[in-house]
């Protein structure tokens, strides 16, 4: 049997033990995946022993995955780019650090959007790490112009400064991005504002979209925030985070097996997931 897993602090509620084993179970494979309660102090002993058990993969979560870097033997020049991994495969012995989490999020986009990407314009609503993972992916697609709307401008421009890839990117206030939203094709929030329990706020208000708009929202709980709700209202299409959160699990599973797992399967499972511990009644 092979064996995966996800270690992370904490790490009781992730949904991946029970998305990932409903794909190997689909492809008759004899794998496992199982959670791993990891602290920070005890990392280095935790990476270690992916390879003296010879682990085949494990994805890694908060507050893990800037710190992992240092202890694997080879990162993937996105990952590195981005400066944190959320999959680590173990090449026989060698460990290689992906980060499958903004790479996901683009997968999840194709499937909405029906035309290529690389020719729309994208703002993205926040700058930290989800923002860095999602923004460095975009660049490397190729697509031209995505500007960000922070609280804090040093920090937008700072991801702007560490981008390797060449594009087309303005900062604005979020009072700024409220009234050129409808220059946007795709608008994306990437930050936590709109999660369970204050579901009720908004990163800003939508006054006008763009025709034939996209939102789309990182967060799955709830699966739709005040800030879709809006959205819809004005006429955009709308995508939670669940697609993120799914594809970013089916690349990490295509990274280990060589497979590209069955999507469907794993998103009714953490659909089934969320019906039992979800909040957004
Ligand atoms: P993650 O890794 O989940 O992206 P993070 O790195 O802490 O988390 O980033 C959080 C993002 O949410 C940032 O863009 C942050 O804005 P700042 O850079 O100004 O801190 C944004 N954010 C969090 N709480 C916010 C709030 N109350 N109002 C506006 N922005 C907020």
């Amino acid at each position: 049997m092979a064996l995966y897993g996800v270690i992370g602090d904490p790490i009781a509620h992730s949904m991946s033990p029970e998305m990932h084993n409903a794909a190997f179970q689909e492809c008759g494979m004899d794998s496992a995946y199982v959670k791993f309660h990891v602290k920070k102090e005890q990392l280095s002993q935790a990476i270690n022993g992916i390879k003296a058990l010879g682990i085949k993969g494990v994805n890694v979560t908060v507050p893990h995955k800037e710190q992992v870097m240092q202890l694997l033997d080879e990162i993937d020049p996105l990952a590195e780019a981005i400066g944190a991994v959320n999959t680590i495969v173990n090449e026989n012995g060698k460990l290689i650090g992906y980060n499958t989490d903004g790479l996901g999020f683009v997968e999840g986009l194709k499937n909405i959007a029906d035309e290529q990407l690389e020719d729309k314009s994208m703002l993205i609503i926040g700058a930290g790490g989800a923002a860095k993972a999602i923004f460095y992916s975009l660049a490397s697609l190729g697509v031209k112009r995505i500007d960000v709307s922070n609280r804090t401008a040093l920090r937008a421009e700072k991801m702007f400064e560490a981008c390797p890839f060449d594009l087309n990117s303005g900062f604005l206030s979020l009072e700024a991005a409220e009234n050129t939203l409808n220059q946007y094709d795709v608008i994306i929030h990437t930050t936590s504002i709109g999660m369970f329990p204050y579901i009720e706020v908004s990163p800003l208000t939508i006054k006008e979209l763009k025709e034939g708009c996209i939102v789309s929202d990182i967060i799955y709980n709830p699966l739709e925030t005040a800030l879709l709700k809006q959205a819809k209202q004005k006429g955009a299409r709308t995508q939670n985070g669940l697609d993120m959160f799914v594809y970013q699990g089916a690349l990490s599973f295509e990274k280990w097996t060589g497979i590209f797992p069955p999507y469907s399967i794993m998103k009714n499972t953490v659909l089934q997931q969320l019906g039992g511990q979800h909040v957004n009644r």
